[in-house]
């Protein structure tokens, strides 16, 4: 018997009622029926300065972001739905990586992201979904050593997209983002065996 393979989902946004904080949560639950265990954070949770080599220097690496790369660490999937900014990725969830990024003393360089698997996806009122930002994503994640999967979602139009329930009104849609989850802890269930 192997243990549950451990799955961290979060979206690359803070705002409260964030499209991809919504879509994210979908996928995570599609990985726990697929028997992940599924730990959900919040970046808001995570309030981190902007990265600066010189406050490392003098002051280490802050409490919050250390909490959030102690907890990358610790789960070997990722769920990460990142929203558009100007055709890339949202400067908090770029952040969270250049922070995540920085070594322990003793520690093997990049440990909050070796070896990993991810899946990565993307809600935005506009008519691409976010799919530019994806690829900055996917490029960032896979030069950091994550194995990102082929496969990802763009969901469109997300200020219409959603029910009041946090489920997509389009079912074949709900199931591909259940189904994204699902495949990340099916792969880490037999990269175990
Ligand atoms: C500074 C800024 C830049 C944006 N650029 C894009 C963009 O390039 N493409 C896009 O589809 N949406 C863009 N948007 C709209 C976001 O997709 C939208 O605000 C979305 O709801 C953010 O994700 P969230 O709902 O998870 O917070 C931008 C929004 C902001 C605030």
């Amino acid at each position: 018997m192997t243990d549950a393979p451990k799955v961290l989902a979060f979206a690359g946004s803070t705002r409260t009622n964030s499209y991809n904080k919504v879509l994210v949560k979908i996928a995570a639950a599609g990985a726990r029926a697929a028997g992940a265990e599924v730990t959900y954070l919040d970046l808001r949770d995570f309030p981190m300065p902007l990265y600066d080599e010189d406050l490392e220097a003098a002051e280490g690496i802050p409490e919050s972001a250390l909490r959030f790369k102690e907890l990358m660490v610790s789960h070997q999937g990722l769920l990460i739905a990142s929203p558009e900014y100007n055709s890339s990725m949202s400067a908090v969830l770029k952040n969270a990586i250049d922070w995540a990024s920085r070594p322990l003393p003793g520690e093997p360089p990049l440990a909050a992201f070796s070896d990993k698997v991810a899946a990565i996806m993307s809600a935005s009122p506009g008519a691409l979904g976010g799919l530019r930002g994806l690829v900055h994503v996917r490029s960032i994640l896979s030069n950091i050593r994550v194995l990102v999967i082929p496969d990802q979602i763009a969901i469109v139009k997300a200020h219409e997209a959603f029910n009041s329930d946090g489920s997509l009104k389009d079912s074949q849609q709900q199931n591909s983002v259940e189904k994204l989850g699902a495949k990340v802890a099916q792969i880490l269930t037999k990269l175990q065996r």
